[in-house]
């Protein structure tokens, strides 16, 4: 199953993300946790300690291996091959803590149009790699937006989540989202309500979404505020965030295998 997470800035993507890859692993699926926000923290929330995580290069980062992979060598202009060999990869460039692997994709700043460097062709061939011929489950946490799909490999994606909280901003952004994701061809695009706070925030939401929908919702927690600020990850804290995510969980679950 491959499920990718987008969404505003700080509504709680990270936070869902995190929580469903331990759920999955929880339960003995092999789970590929996909960073692929610029701003990447899924590490913390995942609960990987930062000795570890610190260690990981993000892939858009490691030019070595993006030349050697497409052959390249000869600088701009030179040929190099489109698709890499990239099936090692994930295994060799991870970090694995409670059976979730975490890989880091990083992004490689675009220059002008046209410009296609071994790094791109290495993300671009990975991205493929993970959502197209991986078994395991997927799970990726993105930016706010879905750049990182293009035509072809969005269609592997079976679930977009997208995570809103109470205002109409991440509201807006979600509609934006989602009219991306059907030009993109993502078929099942659903809604997370997160942060809500009582039953008026849950009422926000749903009458301001429209022709999107919603999983559910998991509550603004203090113990996951706190345990941010403490360096704990939100699944370790447990609690109604977790259970939120669960019943998310068992509501895709169920739709996806419909
Ligand atoms: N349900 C929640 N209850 C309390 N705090 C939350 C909740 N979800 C997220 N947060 C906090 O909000 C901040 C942003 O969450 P994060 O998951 O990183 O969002 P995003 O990935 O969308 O930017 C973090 O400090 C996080 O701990
Ligand atoms: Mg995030």
């Amino acid at each position: 199953m491959k499920i990718a997470v987008t969404g505003k800035g700080g509504v709680g993507k990270t936070t869902v993300a995190g929580i469903l890859a331990r759920l999955f692993s929880d339960e003995g699926y092999r789970v590929l946790a996909v960073d692929a926000d610029p701003d990447a923290n899924l590490a913390s929330a995942l609960g990987i300690p930062e000795s570890q995580y610190k260690k990981i290069t993000p892939f858009s980062k490691m030019k070595k291996l993006a030349e050697e992979r497409t052959g390249a060598s000869g600088g701009y202009g030179s040929y190099f091959i489109l698709n890499p060999k990239v099936d090692d990869l994930p295994e060799k460039y991870c970090v694995e803590h409670q059976g979730v692997k975490l890989l880091l994709m990083g992004t490689v700043e675009q220059g002008g149009s046209g410009c296609f460097c071994p790094e791109h062709a290495l993300l671009k061939s990975l991205m493929k790699h993970l959502l197209i011929e991986r078994e395991d489950v997927v799970i990726m946490d993105m930016e706010a937006g879905i750049e990182h799909l293009g035509r072809g490999t969005a269609e592997s994606v079976d679930a977009l989540l997208v995570v809103v909280e109470p205002g109409r901003r991440s509201i807006q952004t979600a509609m934006q989202i989602k009219s991306l994701a059907e030009d993109l061809g993502l078929k099942r695009v659903f809604a997370v309500g997160s942060k809500v706070v009582d039953e008026a925030d849950v009422q926000f939401i749903r009458k301001n979404l429209v022709d999107l929908e919603l999983l559910g919702f998991v509550y603004l927690s203090e113990e996951v505020k706190k345990a941010d600020l403490e360096g704990v990850s939100p699944f370790d804290v447990g609690g109604m965030v977790v259970e939120g995510v669960r019943s998310i969980k068992a509501r895709l679950v169920a739709k996806l295998n419909n």
